[in-house]
């Protein structure tokens, strides 16, 4: 579905990915994982046309590199920042419709099924958004995402901070999106709920992939686990 050879992002001067190789297949949940600054958002910011790279993203067998942002999200790539910015001062339901992207498609998603999806969210519709949780708004974003109808879902982060309780919350509903046939790209940084939903991990490393393999695999590896994971 994705596949990703010798990316190079920039910041100005500054040379972050070197060299990133991925693949991700249809209806696969795949953790991309490293250390704070290592530029995992950077790769998923490249990868919807946000910062300035070379090499090949190739999305459903067509090259996507200097494609725009819009383009690339209606081609069906799903972009979940790892800020959580929701529409304060709109409520739960204004903000799940401003995730529609085609008024004329048929609508694959409804403000229902995100209700069913994730029934906290459906007591709070008509509440505004500021007035949700940390985790709430979490939920709010990955759900308004959906109801653009992705194919693919790029998801940054989206356990920072939360509760244990609401980190499973979340997991649930990561679960829910994939048994729908929704290939997923979850950026972590602890293993946390990676390891558990992932098929696969990719580990970078000062912009680099430093590992790639099963959740098993990684769990085995000591070395490289203590090389570019833990601190
Ligand atoms: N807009 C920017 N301009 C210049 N440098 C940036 C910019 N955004 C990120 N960087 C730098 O690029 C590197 C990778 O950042 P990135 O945000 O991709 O890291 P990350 O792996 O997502 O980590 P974290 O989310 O924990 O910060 C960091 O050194 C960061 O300081
Ligand atoms: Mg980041």
């Amino acid at each position: 579905m994705l596949k990703i050879i010798d990316l190079h992002a920039y910041y100005g001067k500054s040379h972050i990915l070197r060299g990133v190789h991925l693949d991700i297949a249809q209806c696969e949940i795949i953790a991309l994982l490293g250390r704070n600054g290592v530029g995992r958002s950077t790769l998923v910011k490249s990868i919807m046309g946000l910062v300035p790279i070379k090499g090949s993203i190739n999305y459903k067998d067509k090259e996507i590199v200097g494609d725009a942002t819009h383009d690339i999200a209606l081609q069906g790539i799903g972009y979940v920042p790892e800020n959580r910015d929701v529409f304060s001062t709109l409520t739960v339901r204004e903000n799940l419709l401003l995730g529609v992207k085609d008024k004329n498609a048929k609508a694959e998603w409804t403000v229902d099924e995100m209700f069913t999806l994730f029934p906290n969210l459906k007591e709070r519709a008509d509440v505004l958004a500021s007035a949700l949780s940390g985790g709430e708004q979490q939920m709010l974003t990955i759900c308004r995402c959906l109801m653009g109808n992705p194919e693919f879902m790029m998801i940054d982060e989206p356990t920072e901070g939360l509760s244990p309780q609401m980190v499973e919350t979340v997991a649930e509903l990561l679960k829910k999106i994939s048994s729908k046939g929704i290939s997923i790209l979850l950026v972590e940084q602890k293993l946390t709920i990676a390891l558990r939903l992932a098929s696969r991990v990719y580990l970078m490393g000062h912009g680099k992939i430093v590992f790639e393999g099963t959740p098993k695999e990684l769990e085995k590896d000591n070395k490289i686990r203590k090389e570019w994971l833990e601190v």
